[in-house]
């Protein structure tokens, strides 16, 4: 069959990327969709069983640091469109392994924009997942795409660091990238270690949800329904060269989502809700919030369609229905365990603030 673009995806086996790939795959049959993914811990084959045999998807397992491959495949497979998402994403452990973030994620970056660059066939888009994190942490300062970018831990560095090089390849070449900067997003089959899901888990295993300090942290959350449309809108409508934000105003405390999250999973009255809930020490630097301005991205007629309400229900309600999702992943349920043994018992804990350029403290992300 023939098709009328190709569209390379990196990354496209885990949480964003399988929802990004299944969207794909299922609007556009006259599109072929190809996922470079080395199938990291995070990944589940599970979440693209639905698309696994369709005509116009097919799966690369690679790694995109590897060049001779990557070359490959940009040579020989005609990509119009790259979306690229393969990164290592977990904030805490960037801290433990800041040279795997490192390699994978400006290095993979840097090969890929070589590929992409060299290859004979020329790409349209080249559109770069990045994050809100790059901007650092604000306490009341909102972010936009012209703000100063100070990210704060070695995730987020990493991830700046390769935004510069996408950007660089416009500024000198003009390869056609697109940058977009996101809130947490949030959603079905999102791996363990994030903050929604590791609730829900340590509830589900009747385990308390693990409060990281005592200072006030909040995030905005962003339902990855929203996410995946916004990166279509960018790839239809966006201007090559820019960066954009996408957010929402759904500023959620950590601890009002803990408390959220065990009325809506145990079912039980405000009066028993801390029972669930356990204080344990912080992370070493942790940024407060990141609230980011969305104009440039509403321009292009762009909102968030789904509410907290109905993206945490159906959020909620996915983790119950698939409760084996990741048993897959033991080593990973098992880390979860340890890391809540590790902390229980602990005195709550007392986090070591690190200053912001304008005086005021950061705190450990969830
Ligand atoms: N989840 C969020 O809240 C959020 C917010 C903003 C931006 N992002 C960005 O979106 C992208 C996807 O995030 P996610 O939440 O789906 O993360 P994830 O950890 O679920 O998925 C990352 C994917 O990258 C793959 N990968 C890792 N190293 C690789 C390598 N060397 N070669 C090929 N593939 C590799 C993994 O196997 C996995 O499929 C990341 O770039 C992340 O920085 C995420």
């Amino acid at each position: 069959m023939d098709f009328s673009m190709t569209v390379l995806v990196t990354g496209g086996s885990g949480f964003i990327g399988s929802h990004l790939v299944c969207s794909l795959v299922n609007r556009h049959p006259d599109w072929r969709i190809i996922n470079l993914d080395d199938l990291d811990y995070c990944c589940s084959p599970k979440s693209l069983e639905s698309v696994e045999d369709r005509a116009n998807y097919t799966f690369i397992k690679g790694d995109v640091c590897n060049s001779q491959l990557v070359n490959h495949i940009l040579n020989t497979e005609n990509i119009d469109v790259i979306f690229h998402l393969a990164a290592k994403t977990h904030v805490e452990s960037s801290f433990e392994t800041p040279s795997s973030f490192q390699r994978v994620n400006i290095d993979g970056t840097r090969v890929l924009l070589g590929a992409a660059h060299q290859a004979r066939h020329q790409l349209q888009r080249f559109i770069y997942v990045s994050t809100d994190e790059v901007y650092g942490a604000s306490v009341d300062q909102v972010f936009d795409e012209s703000s100063p970018v100070r990210p704060s831990n070695p995730y987020s560095a990493t991830k700046a660091a390769a935004e510069y090089l996408v950007r660089s390849y416009w500024d000198k070449y003009k390869l056609p990238i697109i940058i977009t900067r996101s809130n947490n997003i949030y959603g079905p089959r999102q791996f363990t270690e994030k903050v929604i899901p590791r609730f829900l888990t340590l509830l589900q295993m009747n385990r308390k949800c693990t409060i990281q300090g005592t200072l006030p942290k909040s995030r905005h959350f962003l339902f990855v329904d929203d996410a995946i449309n916004a990166f279509w809108l960018v790839l239809e409508k966006g201007i090559v060269g820019e960066i954009y934000n996408v957010g929402t105003g759904c500023e959620i405390p950590i601890m009002q989502l803990a408390r959220e999250l065990v009325k809506m999973v145990k079912n039980v009255p405000d009066s028993e809700v801390n029972e669930w809930l356990e204080f344990v020490p912080d992370r070493p630097c942790v940024d407060l919030r990141y609230p980011i301005k969305c104009e440039k991205l509403q321009q292009l007629g762009w909102r968030a369609e789904v509410s907290w309400a109905e993206g945490i229900r159906q959020t909620v309600k996915w983790y119950q229905d698939n409760p084996d999702f990741w048993s897959d992943a033991s080593e990973d349920q098992e880390e979860i365990r340890i890391h809540v043994n590790k902390d229980s018992g602990k005195a709550v804990g007392s986090p070591v603030p690190c200053c912001l350029t304008d005086g005021t403290q950061r705190d450990a992300e969830q």
